[in-house]
């Protein structure tokens, strides 16, 4: 039989199945069927320290911050042994990361904020500018529909400002950043949490990945 055991962080792990951070991991009952159930380790939840590395990096002279860049990913032929270049672009719904990190870190450090993963729309970049980004970046919006996808892009913002009764971007900039809304806890992992924990998912294993283990879903 095939010997799974790998070493991670100097650890050595019976294997590379890692539980990682979810409500499942969050009690002790859930640790220990996640161990008998043979995962090699599990990722605690409620560790973030994000805003207090952002403030080291100030502190160590940076101007600006940019949330998050996006690595190149390539992907690996488990038959022909060899690593497959992929290209694979983001889309809208990897925004949720940038937007979150740049509510939460708008105003609390002298920083210039940009927002990259997930901005394509002309709502995309109105949303990371009310977070609070100085600007919105775009890579694979503009690889899959040419440089020519700015203007209506700039179009579409200037009418949304013009509806809204909006002058300047800086008007705009952080009105909705997590100092600014009445709900701040909103944008906290606590209440990414809470809102796990309230998933019919949370606490029991979904039939999702077939025995055959090709990690296909069923629905
Ligand atoms: C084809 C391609 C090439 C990239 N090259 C680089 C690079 O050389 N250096 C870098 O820091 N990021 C690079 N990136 C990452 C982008 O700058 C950006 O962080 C990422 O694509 C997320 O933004 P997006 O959602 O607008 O695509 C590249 C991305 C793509 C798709």
């Amino acid at each position: 039989m095939a010997d799974l055991r790998t070493r991670y962080l100097g650890m050595e792990l019976r294997s590379p199945l890692v539980a990682s951070s979810s409500p499942l991991t969050g009690t002790l009952d859930g640790l220990r069927r996640l161990e008998a159930a043979g995962a090699g380790a599990v990722v605690l939840p409620y560790f973030s320290s994000l805003t207090n590395l952002a403030g080291q990096l100030v502190e160590a002279g940076a101007d600006g911050l940019v949330l998050f860049n996006r690595f190149y990913q390539p992907d690996l032929d488990i038959e022909a042994m060899a690593v497959r270049p992929a290209l694979t672009l983001s889309s809208s719904t990897e925004l949720g990361l940038p937007l979150r990190w740049i509510a939460i870190l708008h105003r609390r450090h002298r920083v210039s904020l940009a927002a990259s993963s997930g901005v394509h729309t002309a709502s995309d970049v109105l949303k990371v500018v009310l977070a609070g980004a100085d600007v919105a970046m775009m890579t694979s919006a503009l690889l899959r529909y040419g440089p020519d996808h700015l203007r209506p892009l700039e179009v579409q913002v200037r009418d949304w400002m013009d509806g809204h009764g909006v002058q300047t971007v800086d008007q705009l900039r952080g009105r909705l950043s997590q100092r600014s809304v009445p709900d701040p806890a909103a944008f906290e992992r606590a209440n990414y949490i809470k809102t796990l924990a309230s998933h019919p998912a949370s606490g029991r294993v979904l039939p999702e990945v077939p025995s055959d283990g090709t990690g296909t879903r069923s629905g």
